[in-house]
């Protein structure tokens, strides 16, 4: 660590950057708690490197004219990028990137809360790392703690570990402290498939194998902390994967010009290189490889280019280029691992987002098969995942997708897990294979379809769906528009909460999970039901946007009449049809609309109906009306 470039810095700025630029970078996470001394550790590291750093800044500084400032720049951008995905979506994902550089490499470490409530914060900052550095405190050997961190860095994918073994003065230096602990480490990590181990003795208060070997520590006759740094092998990835990149965009500068942007994510490219375009499976051979500064003869995973192919197929935004030899696979049903990061609990059957590479597709996660109990490994029975709570399950895509495992490349098997109505992030997921059952399931053609049944009936299909408190007079309303439309000779079917809930959803409750279930069963019956030509009434309380925008969303833009039956909280209390609110507020029933569980009223309803001023017969003609509109009834 020593600062031989100041010669060079005064004299050469130019060799200097371009020798800086080309040192290599480690991206390490440090895990254990402020008390393991995870501050003073990072805080010596910076220290030390810090002539280098700001005579870098200075000098970048000082000739920006000639040089630029892209050594700076794209350091910086190294520093965020793990952080990108998260930013767009608006969430504060709290983990503290740092730089810092040596003669012979650039670092990034990633510092993250060591607490189990940090959980996602630490699998952000990990999910970028080349290798975790887990600190233990030498008076407390191997805790809970350090099991947690150990999981989700092999969960990550980082195979290289270094256990910083530290504050060995407050145990003067004992060797069999060191010993033991190490022992029981190794025990341990065994267990969770870790096996590429470098534990080191350590004060980082004293400076004690950080930089220089501790004369204290005349036993050990291993690395320093920085000397294993700076020589630990970097995976090359360009070396062992194959070709991906996921589509940026498509760069269209004139009609001559076609090429496809992105950063390379596995392997290399060269012009003359077969490719093909996933999901679609077209194929072609690489044209050029362009970057900003010309033509490259070849590119490898960490760069940025534009290529361009030798034929005119179609590419879009999302796809994936790679190497037609060794292509990833296409499928819309996985097994993944889930970290769920969102305040809300995960709710299954949910439509969420989910951004893999740069495509982003409809999800939806089943029940978990299991959770993992962080702290001692242990599988357990979920239904469904809280906050920072980590879970087997599998999910169903609305499209497929290219990908590869976590496990061979993490971008293209890691994912994140956005709520579409907040846009934020709630949660990353890890895919581990496809699930075989979609290939096995085939959509059978059938002859008499939608068109064929509504013609027979003369009408054209349609759902109207009723949403509101309970009591605010969904299904009164519902049962006049039906006897009014069966009057007009319009073949009707009434989908009723009440009802339903004693049949085909006699299994759910009144939990967020189960009313989401409920409402999703509701919207692939009526469905159904609009496929079979009718004109489907659905009467239930369906709080949450997001599953009656599933169910709008399932069908034609005119099959689908939203009816808002607004009647205040203290207009339906006051009425109490069934006694359910009195039960409500005497706390005799609990998760009940509008007292302890949420109603999210419409934005958009076609029709809105407000209670306090119109009869069921006037909101009922309201309705009629709204189908003629939307051409549903002459
Ligand atoms: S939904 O929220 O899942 O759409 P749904 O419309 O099926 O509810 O059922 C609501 C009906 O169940 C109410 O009209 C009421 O009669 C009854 N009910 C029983 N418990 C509850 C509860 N905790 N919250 C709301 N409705 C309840």
């Amino acid at each position: 660590m020593a600062h031989a470039h100041d010669d060079l810095l005064a004299n050469d700025i130019e060799a200097y950057l371009h020798a800086h630029e080309h040192k290599s970078l480690l991206r390490f996470i440090t895990c254990g708690s402020v008390d393991d001394g995870k501050s003073t550790l990072i805080g010596r590291l910076l220290y030390e490197s810090k002539l280098v750093f700001e005579d870098h800044l200075a000098a970048l500084e000082a000739d920006s004219k000639k040089v630029g400032t892209q050594g700076g720049e794209l350091d910086f951008a190294l520093l965020v990028d793990g952080l990108a995905a998260e930013r767009e979506q608006g969430i504060t994902i709290d983990v503290a990137y740092r730089f810092f550089s040596t003669e012979v490499r650039k670092f990034v470490v990633a510092d993250t809360p060591g607490h189990e409530q940090y959980t996602r914060n630490m699998v952000t900052g990990a999910s970028t790392a080349d290798l975790a550095v887990i600190l233990i405190d030498a008076r407390k050997g191997v805790l809970t703690q350090t099991r947690r961190h150990s999981y989700l860095v092999s969960l990550l994918g980082i195979r290289r570990v270094v256990v910083a073994i530290n504050k060995l003065d407050i145990v003067d230096y004992s060797q069999d402290v060191y010993d033991t602990i190490e022992a029981d480490y190794r025990a341990f990590a065994a267990q969770i498939g870790l096996d590429d181990i470098t534990c080191i003795p350590m004060s980082a208060l004293r400076g004690d194998n950080i930089i220089d070997p501790s004369p204290n520590t005349p036993w050990y006759t291993g690395p320093t902390l920085i000397q294993h740094l700076e020589t630990v092998p970097i995976d090359d990835l360009a070396a062992s994967q194959s070709f991906r990149m996921p589509v940026q965009w498509v760069n269209r500068p004139d009609l001559d010009f076609r090429g496809f942007s992105g950063r390379i994510v596995g392997g290399t490219v060269q012009p003359g290189m077969a490719v093909r375009v996933l999901p679609s499976g077209q194929t072609s051979t690489v044209a050029r490889v362009v970057t900003f500064d010309g033509d490259l003869t070849s590119a490898e995973a960490g760069q940025s280019v534009t290529i361009t192919l030798t034929d005119e197929i179609d590419v879009s935004r999302g796809d994936v280029l790679a190497a037609a030899s060794a292509p990833p696979a296409v499928a819309d049903q996985f097994e993944a691992h889930i970290v769920w990061m969102g305040e809300q609990e995960m709710l299954p059957g949910r439509p969420y987002l989910m951004k893999v590479g740069t495509r982003t597709v409809g999800l939806s996660i089943a029940h978990p098969k299991y959770r993992v109990d962080v702290n001692t490994l242990e599988h357990i029975a979920a239904k469904t995942l809280h906050l920072n709570e980590i879970g087997i399950c599998n999910i169903n895509l609305d499209r497929p997708i290219a990908f590869d495992a976590y496990a061979d490349n993490r971008e293209m098997g890691g994912f994140i897990i956005i709520d579409r109505m907040t846009n934020s992030t709630v949660g990353a997921g890890l895919l581990h294979f496809a699930l075989r059952r979609a290939d096995n399931v085939h959509w059978q053609a059938i002859e008499v379809g939608k068109e064929a049944h509504s013609t027979l009936k003369s009408q054209r299909p349609a759902v109207v769906w009723f949403t509101g408190l309970s009591g605010a007079g969904k299904s009164a309303i519902a049962n006049v528009v039906e006897r009014k439309l069966h009057a007009l000779g319009r073949h009707t079917y009434l989908l009723d909460g009440d009802n339903v809930r004693h049949g085909l959803n006699k299994d759910l409750g009144f939990t967020d999970a189960d009313r989401v279930e409920n409402i999703r069963r509701v919207a692939e019956v009526s469905k159904l039901m609009v496929d079979a030509g009718l004109l489907v009434l659905v009467s239930f309380i369906s709080p949450f946007r997001a599953e009656r925008r599933m169910a709008r969303e399932m069908l034609d833009a005119d099959e689908f009449i939203e009816v808002f039956v607004d009647t205040p909280l203290a207009v339906a209390e006051q009425r109490d049809v069934k006694g359910l609110y009195q039960k409500a507020r005497s706390g005799q029933l609990a998760n009940f609309t509008g007292i302890d569980s949420p109603y999210e009223p419409p934005e958009h309803a076609e029709v809105h109906i407000d209670t306090t001023s119109l009869s069921a017969e006037e909101a009922a003609d309201q309705v009629i009306e709204a189908l003629r509109a939307a051409g549903r009834i002459p």
